[in-house]
């Protein structure tokens, strides 16, 4: 039987004051994080079906290829972290070639959790899972349940791009120290990453023709609307997703179409005609760039895996 660990979950109050404070702020914004309810989460598996998102597919396409070479590099038998699991699926692809001895899926809230880790217990009885619910971004204190050797941190997908370069870099570090047992450094990191290329093909990936990007971002303010008791009205609201070069990351905002009144519990605030809410950074890497990261996290000994587009990075990196 699957165990399953929920960690402590942020209060109302707390969420509250975080999206009013990002609302109310000079340039608007609200933490990508809200992109993920029930229809999010949805919108967002139907974002990686669009023939413009390359990142879900192309990593996929690295991982098929490349698995047993990707697993002699990170050994077999290793207690195996899926930070941001979701449905799991990634992993499970992963387990004939990297035969893990514990998996242990993490994610927000374990609720999104159970189903997959059920099933994928009954198929792989040989393997201890352990479902964790916390909030990874914040800390990366791991319950007693999870073996503390050997340990092999799975983050695919590229949404380290969601970090900025310095929060990653923390963020990285904490991994590198998750790693360490008995001041001991062993196991490592097993991460996806987004490279740069050319502006029109991230900008499409990011703005799709169907709208299917644009009903995600949209979706948003839907959540806040429940959230807060707000009352955003979607149709005077407009996405806009495009790849910065001078900060080399993907910028989604959701843009004003109107000048508009907008209420919530216990506040409001005016919008312009075209001003913005900054909702999600997306940075892309260079290869250099980001094995670099790695190094200055702790890491070493970093091995590189790619497609021919070199379009998505696949690495992994030795805790010692
Ligand atoms: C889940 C953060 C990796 O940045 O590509 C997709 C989210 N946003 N389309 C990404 C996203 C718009 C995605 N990550």
């Amino acid at each position: 039987m699957a165990r399953f660990i929920q960690q402590l979950q942020e209060h109302t109050h707390d969420i509250h004051q975080e999206l009013i404070a990002g609302l109310t702020a000079e340039q608007a914004s609200a933490s990508p994080k809200y992109l993920y309810d029930a229809l999010g989460s949805k919108l967002f598996e139907a974002i990686c079906e669009l023939p413009e998102y390359y990142p879900t597919r192309t990593e996929a396409q690295i991982f098929a290829t490349h698995a047993e070479e990707i697993a002699r590099s990170t050994g077999r038998g290793t207690t195996l972290i899926d930070l941001g699991a979701g449905n799991c699926a990634k992993a499970a692809r992963l387990f004939p070639f990297l035969q893990p001895s514990q998996y242990v899926p993490v994610d927000i809230s374990v609720t999104f959790l159970r189903d997959a880790v059920d099933r994928l217990q009954q198929q792989f009885p040989q393997i201890d899972m352990v479902g964790v619910g916390m909030d990874f971004s914040s800390a990366l204190t791991l319950p007693d349940e999870v073996n503390a050797g050997n340990r092999l941190f799975f983050y695919p997908g590229s949404s380290i791009g969601n970090f900025t370069p310095e929060e990653s870099l923390t963020f990285l570090k904490r991994v590198h120290a998750a790693c360490v047992k008995n001041g001991k450094a062993e196991g490592g990191l097993l991460i996806g990453v987004d490279l740069v290329k050319d502006k029109a093909v991230l900008d499409a990936a990011y703005d799709d023709a169907l709208g299917v990007t644009a009903a995600f971002n949209l979706n948003l303010l839907r959540h806040l609307n429940r959230l807060l008791e707000a009352d955003f009205d979607l149709r005077e609201w407009r996405h806009r997703g495009f790849f910065n070069g001078e900060s080399s990351r993907i910028e989604m905002h959701l843009e004003a179409a109107s000048d508009q009144l907008v209420r919530w519990q216990g506040g409001e605030r005016r919008f312009a005609r075209g001003e913005r809410i900054h909702t999600e950074n997306s940075y892309k890497y260079t290869r250099q760039d980001f094995v670099k990261l790695l190094q200055v996290a702790g890491f070493r000994n970093v091995a590189v895996w790619t497609d021919p587009q070199e379009w998505f990075l696949v690495c992994h990196a030795h805790a010692a």
